[in-house]
């Protein structure tokens, strides 16, 4: 690892206690199974229980990524969703309150679709290189929500991932050099008055793929890297057959040639795995596919990862990097293992039941029934203001209370 080296210090993700398993969707709304299993490569979805949101969901993750980093140097908390909990207040400080961060930090919610957790990466990458920063907490969680019985519903999915930037890249140093293409375009979408995303399916795939090849032509004429530089590719996976689709093109782009399909097995099946399980998770979808690489595959240090983010409507960043020697040691898989493992199969009943609920939306105090979450979990709503709480002793008391703690002014 040389002097100068910034990146992934920790990385971990979280997902809901709930599933509902895809072939039983199929079968409810009357599609070939086979169609979302092989068709759109998924197998199960993630599905968040009414006391789970980004909040939850991202604080869980953080929870899980800060194990064993020295949080007092975290000097900035960066969140990015696309189905954030707030118009105004970022996410971030409900996050910074339920970890005890350092007071010292700077807070702050990023948004464009599925790449602003990728801008927020490239972002801290720069601070803590410039030496504004020490470390810096990357988290992105999302809801992704389609309506029922819609193409879109059987790639819906939650979950979060929290990532650790600093001068000590134990798992991956952030190479220097990226490609974006931005385009403003209508494939993908969500009002304000909607909770449900709006989309124009085929479109958006084709959008996804000139982004990355637009990306990627951007990216090699500013680092020099050619794709056999690459050991292994990463995408943002809104479903797992997406990166069958967009590693195609790219390796036509970037070579001229086509590939064997066992070749690009080899580039891209171990990022797969895991959400193939949890469906689309937006923000976090590319760097829970960077833990399911890593935790379901051995790659020599120094290997070259390249990674595609796409944000619909739209951006696209292609960038990379290399891995540390003995990153395996630092990776959180038996815990990633446990949480998939844990979780409980609805029925699509049951699913749709916590789909359709809704907090009360005129100020009124509610208290949230309780489900199996992680760490953290929305206890209800009262004037207007989430209330969250810790649900473990192993969270720190301060992080306990059940109303937020308006700080009193001393000065
Ligand atoms: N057995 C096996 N495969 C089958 C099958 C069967 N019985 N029936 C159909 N299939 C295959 C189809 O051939 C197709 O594969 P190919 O694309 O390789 O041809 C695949 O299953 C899907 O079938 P359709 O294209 O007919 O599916 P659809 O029209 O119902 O919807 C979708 C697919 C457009 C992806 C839809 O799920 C959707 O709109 N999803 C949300 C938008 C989305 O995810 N867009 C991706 C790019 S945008 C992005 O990345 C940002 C983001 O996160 C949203």
């Amino acid at each position: 690892m040389s002097a100068e080296a910034v990146g992934i210090e920790s990385v971990g993700f979280y997902v809901p206690r709930y599933f509902v398993d895809m072939r039983r969707l199929a079968a409810a709304r009357g599609a070939d199974p086979d169609k979302y299993v092989h068709g759109l490569g998924q197998h199960k979805m993630c599905v968040a229980p009414p006391d789970e949101d980004v909040v939850t969901m991202g604080a869980s993750a953080a929870h899980l990524a800060l194990r064993d980093v020295d949080e007092s140097e975290i000097d900035s908390v960066f969140f990015a969703t696309e189905s954030g909990v707030d118009q105004s207040k970022a996410a971030a400080i409900y996050v910074h309150r339920l970890l005890g961060l350092p007071s010292a930090c700077k807070t702050v919610e990023f948004k464009q679709a599925c790449a602003s957790s990728t801008v927020a990466l490239l972002a801290a990458r720069a601070l803590v290189a410039s030496g504004m920063d020490r470390k810096v907490l990357v988290v992105a969680a999302d809801v992704a929500r389609y309506e029922l019985g819609s193409p879109g519903e059987p790639t819906q999915g939650a979950g979060a991932v929290a990532l650790v930037v600093s001068r000590q890249p134990r798992i991956m140093s952030l190479e220097e050099g990226h490609g974006a293409h931005t385009e403003d375009v209508m494939d993908f979408w969500r009002p304000n008055y909607r909770r449900e995303a709006l989309v124009d399916g085929k479109y958006s795939i084709k959008v996804y793929i000139r982004s990355l090849c637009e990306a990627w032509k951007r990216y090699h004429a500013a680092t020099g890297r050619a794709f056999a530089d690459h050991q292994r590719f990463c995408y943002h996976l809104p479903f797992t057959r997406m990166a069958e689709k967009a590693h195609a093109h790219l390796v036509v782009t970037a070579t001229g040639k086509h590939a064997a399909r066992e070749e690009m097995g080899r580039h891209i099946d171990a990022g797969l795995v895991y959400n193939r399980e949890i469906g689309n998770t937006y923000t976090a979808s590319l760097y829970i596919a960077l833990c399911s690489l890593l935790e379901n595959e051995e790659l020599p240090a120094s290997g070259r990862i390249g990674m595609f983010a796409y944000g619909s409507g739209c951006l696209g960043i292609f960038f990379s990097g290399l891995l540390t020697a003995g990153y395996r040691e630092f990776l959180h898989r038996e815990e990633h293992l446990r949480q998939l493992r844990e979780r409980t199969e609805l029925s699509v009943a049951e699913y749709e039941r916590m789909y359709h609920f809704r907090l009360p939306e005129d100020g009124r105090r509610f208290e949230v029934p309780v489900h199996r979450t992680g760490p953290f979990r929305l206890a209800g709503v009262e004037n207007h203001q989430r209330i969250y709480e810790g649900t473990r002793p192993r969270v720190r008391p301060d992080t306990q209370s059940q109303h937020p703690v308006a700080a009193e002014t001393t000065c």
